[in-house]
């Protein structure tokens, strides 16, 4: 395996869809147009974002790939890929975003560190695997355990790939054992995307998918499974991927004082229009994605053509012909993004507005500035695009 630095690192990249806009090229970081979001409840592998922090590792010996789970756990094993695979399969339906999704619009209030993303850093997938609950009896480790007998409270995944921001070493991150052992959690380990094998881009052979977290947690080409008295110590979970507050900067942050992000919050984006837009007509479609952590549905989606001042529901979907409901109980996919969209009547110049409210009636900030903060994370603010009534094919 090469390196992690220099160009010999990146030679043998996977190929990579010609649509794609390229935010890094070395690590790979890149999105799909906005638009192609909403022309499928289900992200075409090939438009899904792809967030890497070292080159794609090449995993070419499947029969020899084994993932050992060991630490604090009374039956340590390492597990091959058949090994996973016997195990009762589950298709997941879940969005995976990154939690610097819509960092550029953040940057512009104040600079802040991180790639720059637009609106699409997410992606809706069907993931098929094993449940990390069922892989974790294997070792002796009940369903709903908080704890194991040897104080094990965490469980760390180690992938294969190499970052700079590990000085080399393997990406980690950790979940509490009490989620992955949780049947209801869903927490996978999966090999399938969309009914195909993963792909090198998105963690083949084996990855973490931990539905409703921020996706820096759900861990790509998984290596090894440790069960831990504490959280992992790794770069991504102790000293990057934490929230602070507006006032914080380079010189008086402490990163201690701030946990792992976990659960995303309720997010929308409008992806029909561009920033700014010039239309011919005054009717136009205002479309786009609605999801929120944790799999609380989405109960309302807000459209307004005036900055937000008035208010229009835009309808929600997720399959067609199924009625989508927020409800826990009847919900439909409830990992899912639910895609939106509303016919408006514009005025001559609008602002238009969208803006989500969760089955927990948590609602998307409006002000940016609020909820600024150095790292460009979780910019959940209300999603505006600027529109103007005007000859735009003359
Ligand atoms: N896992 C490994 N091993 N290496 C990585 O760089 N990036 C994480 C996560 N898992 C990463 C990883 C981040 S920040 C995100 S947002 C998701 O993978 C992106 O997954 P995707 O590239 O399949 O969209």
């Amino acid at each position: 395996m090469p390196g992690i630095r220099g160009s010999a690192a990146y030679s043998h990249e996977p190929p990579r869809d010609p649509c794609l806009k390229i935010n890094s090229k070395e690590p790979f970081n890149a999105e799909p147009p906005r638009s192609v979001l909403i022309s499928s409840y289900v992200t075409p592998v090939e438009f899904f974002y792809k967030r890497n922090h070292g080159p794609a590792p090449i995993v070419d010996d499947i029969e020899r790939y084994r993932v050992c789970i060991f630490g604090l756990v009374e039956n340590p094993k390492e597990l091959s890929l058949d090994d996973i695979r016997k195990l009762p399969r589950y298709d997941v339906t879940a969005t995976l975003q990154c939690a610097g999704n819509r960092r550029t619009a953040m940057s512009k209030v104040k600079t802040v560190k991180g790639v720059g993303w637009d609106v699409a850093a997410i992606g809706n997938a069907v993931w098929g695997g094993a449940r990390l609950a069922d892989v974790l009896e294997l070792v002796g480790i009940p369903k709903l355990a908080a704890t194991t007998p040897s104080g094990g409270k965490h469980v760390e995944f180690t992938s294969v790939d190499r970052c700079k921001e590990e000085n080399g070493g393997p990406y980690k991150a950790s979940i509490p054992l009490k989620r992955a052992t949780s049947p209801e959690a869903d927490v996978l380990l999966a090999y399938e995307m969309n009914g195909e094998p993963l792909n090198r881009d998105h963690g083949y052979p084996l990855r973490v998918i931990v539905p409703g977290v921020i996706g820096a947690r759900s861990v790509k080409w998984l290596d090894s499974i440790e069960i831990t008295a504490e959280e992992c110590q790794g770069f991504f979970m102790q000293r990057d991927y934490k929230m602070f507050a507006p006032s914080v900067n380079w010189d008086n942050i402490s990163w201690p004082t701030r946990r792992p992000l976990m659960d995303f919050p309720v997010q929308s984006a409008i992806c029909s229009l561009e920033d700014v837009n010039v239309v011919n007509d005054g009717k136009i479609v205002v479309a786009g994605y609605a999801v929120s952590g944790g799999g609380r549905g989405i109960e309302r989606v807000d459209v307004s053509v005036d900055g937000g001042k008035t208010w229009v529901e835009a309808s929600r979907y997720q399959k067609p012909d199924v009625p989508y409901t927020a409800d826990d109980d009847v919900c439909c996919d409830k990992w899912a993004w639910i895609l939106f969209k509303v016919e408006v009547d514009i005025p001559q110049n609008a602002e238009i507005v969208a803006k989500a409210v969760d089955m927990a009636a948590n609602v998307q900030p409006e002000d940016v500035t609020v909820i600024w903060n150095l790292r460009g994370v979780l910019n959940t603010s209300w999603h505006k695009v600027e529109v103007q009534v005007g000859r735009s094919n003359l």
